[in-house]
């Protein structure tokens, strides 16, 4: 069947709250939980799951990879509230102020691993070739952020810099998320590339209307306090 995004999104909300943590210590785990559940749009494990749908009547095998990406992206965003010091993520506070920077430092790092477990949990026959996007993504996203702080500290920032800055800081990941929905439903090298493309495309024009609605846009009416 062809599914819709919002069936698409209830599938993975569904997933993501039977998800248990229920290693110890609580301390490092909280966080993880508290994180996953303030909501977000869940973008990238839908595109992943749309992308695999165009080729597989059935999605549901994807979901712990699909977490895993959604898992990575909240990670992201854990460690980028503490490095802006932000008080706010989804108009709830940041876990660095709920709990402290250790705690956002140590469960950051704990949220990486087990995005690597959840992804990594694919058909062994793919796994290479997963893991190896995910890791140059995952570093790319590294740069980018890096790139992204220094740009900061300099106000001779060229449009071509910048752009390149949001390719790595956001856009690689949607990429990834739609190629790896290919290459997991079997699909051609080709048409995972041009899903990677589309993906970059999307990234590029959602991190250019985000940085537009930082700068100009009602924080009261987009949300982003
Ligand atoms: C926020 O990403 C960070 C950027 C890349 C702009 P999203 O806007 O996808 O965040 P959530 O997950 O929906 O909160
Ligand atoms: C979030 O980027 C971190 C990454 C995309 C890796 P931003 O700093 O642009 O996003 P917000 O504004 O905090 O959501
Ligand atoms: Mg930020």
């Amino acid at each position: 069947m062809m599914y819709s995004q919002s069936q698409l999104l209830d599938l993975f909300n569904e997933y993501l709250s039977a998800y248990s943590f229920d290693r110890s210590p609580r301390s490092l785990y909280d966080p993880v939980k508290y994180v996953l559940s303030l909501g977000g749009k869940r973008i990238r494990p839908v595109l992943m799951m749309m992308a695999h749908n165009i080729y597989k009547e059935e999605v549901a095998n994807i979901l712990p990879v699909a977490m895993g990406i959604e898992m990575y992206h909240n990670y992201t965003l854990l460690h980028d509230d503490l490095m802006d010091r932000a008080d706010k993520r989804r108009g709830k506070d940041t876990v660095h102020r709920v709990w402290n920077d250790n705690a956002a430092i140590l469960s950051g790092d704990a949220m990486l691993v087990l995005s690597y477990q959840l992804v990594g949990s694919c058909d062994s026959s793919q796994l290479q070739e997963v893991i190896a996007l995910f890791s140059r993504t995952a570093l790319e996203i590294c740069e980018g952020q890096q790139f992204d702080m220094e740009f900061e500290n300099r106000n001779d920032v060229s449009e071509r810099e910048y752009l390149d800055m949001i390719r790595l800081k956001t856009a690689v990941l949607l990429a990834c998320s739609l190629k790896l929905g290919a290459i997991l439903a079997g699909a051609s090298i080709k048409d995972a590339d041009l899903l990677y493309e589309v993906g970059i495309n999307i990234g590029l024009a959602f991190q250019l209307k985000d940085d537009l609605l930082d700068v100009y846009g009602d924080p009261k009416v987009f949300g982003k306090i």
